[in-house]
């Protein structure tokens, strides 16, 4: 499986900005730079066309998701993706040491702890590592802040042509023009009738969003599509939105969505209509979630038990502890839950479950439970 995301394909109206950046960070490489923007302005989307157009560039590149880890956490997650060591004292001059050999250009995506991000810039400063994080603030000195809008909204362009007339009403937004743009494209409505939905629900109504991830036209994109879906592909979307990992593959989100294991079938079919529509993600192969935005505008819609979560990633790693690697943020996210509902049962399994993937493989970076629990 291949750590950095997919190259990002029907990317639109970035190329100023792409060709700007590559010249920034080539010209200046080992280099610190911040796509800077807010939730769903596209800058994970640029971050990694921007790698896969420096790739000729750097011997190596890599991606992360760093949110709110802790300083600690994010050293153990490179030194256990480079394979150096990760006793306390090698920790860092390892990492260094290994991150000198050549140039290696590091995506941190999601940046969130500007403490644990200056220590860990700092520490590795004199390496040959280029690092672009993506957040959506940054106070951090040092770094080079390249401020990420929604693609032409500054030159007043339309990124989006099928779907031109939208772009006022939906501010713009790639993340909602985009979803927009691929119901309208699938045939399942045309622009107007799109329109006159958004407007009969006061699209342009104001009011006080409850926080970043609340951005009203996706929302009310999402509750288009809620009423077009089919029940696996709700009940596929409402799982997506409550797990608390990163990324979920097939067959856990048919156990989970109780879309029945053995019939791949009901499965796929439920994520090829939430593909088509570009309600969900594929970060890695095989590997689903939702964007921030749009996880919360499906939460508002939908529950599930997250009992149910944890169960089903604590049997798991319990019968197969060599899924360690690919499903580690479920884990964590288990110890959040079992730490949150302060159950003791819940909390020793998780336990014995650490103790024992840790005898056995020796690699595990454990955050402190409060950090594991940031949705994707
Ligand atoms: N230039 C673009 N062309 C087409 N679609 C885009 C573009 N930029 C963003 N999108 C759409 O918006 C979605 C959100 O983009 P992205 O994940 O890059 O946002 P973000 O700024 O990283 O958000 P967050 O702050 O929540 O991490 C993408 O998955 C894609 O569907
Ligand atoms: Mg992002």
């Amino acid at each position: 499986m291949t750590l950095f995301p997919p190259r990002p394909r029907g990317m639109k109206g970035r190329a100023r900005e792409l060709s700007t950046l590559v010249k920034m960070v080539s010209a200046a490489a080992p280099t610190r730079l911040a796509l800077v923007g807010p939730g769903g302005s596209g800058k994970s989307m640029l971050a990694a066309a921007l790698g896969y157009r420096l790739l000729h560039r750097f011997a190596q590149i890599h991606w992360f998701r760093t949110a709110a880890w802790d300083f600690r956490t994010v050293v153990e997650m490179l030194a256990l993706r480079f394979g150096t060591p990760r006793q306390r004292d090698e920790l860092v001059p390892a990492l260094r040491r290994w991150l000198s050999h050549e140039e290696h250009l590091i995506v941190l995506d999601n940046h969130e702890d500007d403490r644990a991000m200056a220590r860990l810039l700092q520490e590795l400063a004199s390496t040959r590592a280029t690092f672009i994080l993506t957040a959506r603030r940054c106070l951090l000195s040092g770094v080079l802040v390249y401020p990420v809008t929604a693609p032409l909204v500054t030159s007043g362009r339309n990124a989006f042509p099928r779907v031109a007339t939208l772009t006022r009403s939906l501010r713009w937004s790639p993340l909602a023009l985009d979803v927009a743009n691929a119901i309208v494209e699938t045939g399942a409505a045309s622009v107007a009738e799109l329109a006159a939905y958004l407007a009969s629900r006061g699209v342009g109504a104001v009011a006080v969003m409850e926080h970043e991830d609340d951005l009203p036209e996706v929302a009310l994109l999402v509750g288009w599509a809620w009423r077009h879906l089919s029940s696996p592909s709700r009940r596929a979307l409402a799982v997506l939105a409550h797990v608390e990992g990163d990324h979920v593959d097939q067959d856990s989100l048919a156990r989970l969505a109780r879309l029945g294991a053995s019939d791949g079938e009901t499965c796929a079919r439920a994520l090829a209509a939430l593909a088509d529509w570009h309600l969900m993600q594929e970060p890695f192969r095989g590997r689903y979630t939702l964007h921030a935005v749009v996880r919360h505008a499906v939460r508002k819609r939908a529950t599930i038990p997250p009992r149910r979560v944890f169960e089903h990633y604590v049997s798991m790693l319990e019968q197969h502890p060599e899924r360690i690697d690919l499903e580690q943020t479920h884990l964590f996210a288990a110890m959040d839950f079992a730490y949150r509902e302060g159950d003791l049962v819940a909390i020793l399994r998780v336990e014995d479950l650490l103790r024992n993937l840790e005898d056995g493989q020796g690699k595990l970076d454990r955050p402190s439970p409060t950090r594991a629990s940031r949705p994707a």
